[in-house]
């Protein structure tokens, strides 16, 4: 239940946030269990901890500013020390699938600059194969037609990301396309298809860039790494 898978998510932000130190750039992540961290982020600075962060959307970014957190432009930003995000799924290899909140690009900048790519989860996420949660395509409007042929081609079935009745715009302008490719046996394949498809601008399958996943399952926490 949500109690329970809440109390996974905080006490696995706790552990991630620990790893924190003076002077890091951190990379903060979007999402339910992102936002535990930046919490208890908030909480060590109060208690004196010196940091600067770079935010994977604009929901992150504001939610940091309130907490006085200061952020940095990610464009002119050459290196991040850790960064902390959530995940939709992941398996023990550190493969992953992310962009439920749709802050796919930002999130994949971040973890490749992040020397220290922590994903922190509910122990809901754990799979043995990737692909039951959808994989989230951010697609550049102008292209979209071309790029649901594409994936088509790649046996993806697609459907285009809405809210609340209206299309979904990323923080970049841009469409989500949810894409179901069943159970991926071989998701670096899958990663490099659709990076070659012109107009797909990121995809939610994020490969060899997790340096550690921490996983909170009921009291225990479990490292990934
Ligand atoms: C945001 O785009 C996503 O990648 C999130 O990190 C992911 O959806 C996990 O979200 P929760 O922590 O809310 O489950």
């Amino acid at each position: 239940d949500k109690t329970k898978q809440d109390a996974e998510k905080l006490a696995a932000a706790k552990e991630a946030v620990k790893l924190v130190q003076n002077d890091d750039v951190v990379g903060l992540g979007t999402g339910s269990t992102a936002t535990f961290a930046i919490k208890e982020l908030a909480e060590r600075i109060k208690k004196g901890l010196k940091i600067k962060a770079a935010a994977s959307s604009v929901k992150t970014e504001e939610l940091a500013i309130s907490y006085g957190i200061p952020i940095l432009p990610l464009e002119t930003l050459g290196s991040i020390n850790i960064s902390i995000d959530g995940a939709d799924e992941f398996t023990e290899t550190l493969n992953l699938i992310k962009g439920g909140g749709g802050a796919l690009f930002r999130e994949k900048i971040i973890a490749s600059l992040s020397k220290n790519a922590i994903i922190v989860t509910d122990s809901s996420k754990k799979v043995d194969k990737l692909g039951a949660f959808t994989v989230p395509v951010e697609v550049i409007p102008l292209a979209l037609q071309y790029a649901l042929n594409q994936i088509e081609k790649l046996e993806g079935k697609s459907v285009l990301r809405k809210r609340d009745g209206k299309t979904f715009i990323s923080d970049n302008g841009n469409y989500i396309v949810d894409v179901d490719f069943g159970l991926i046996n071989n998701p670096d394949k899958v990663a490099s298809q659709l990076n070659q498809i012109e107009g797909v601008l990121a995809h939610g399958l994020f490969i060899n860039l997790t340096a550690k996943v921490i996983m909170a399952k009921g009291d225990e926490i479990l490292i990934f790494q």
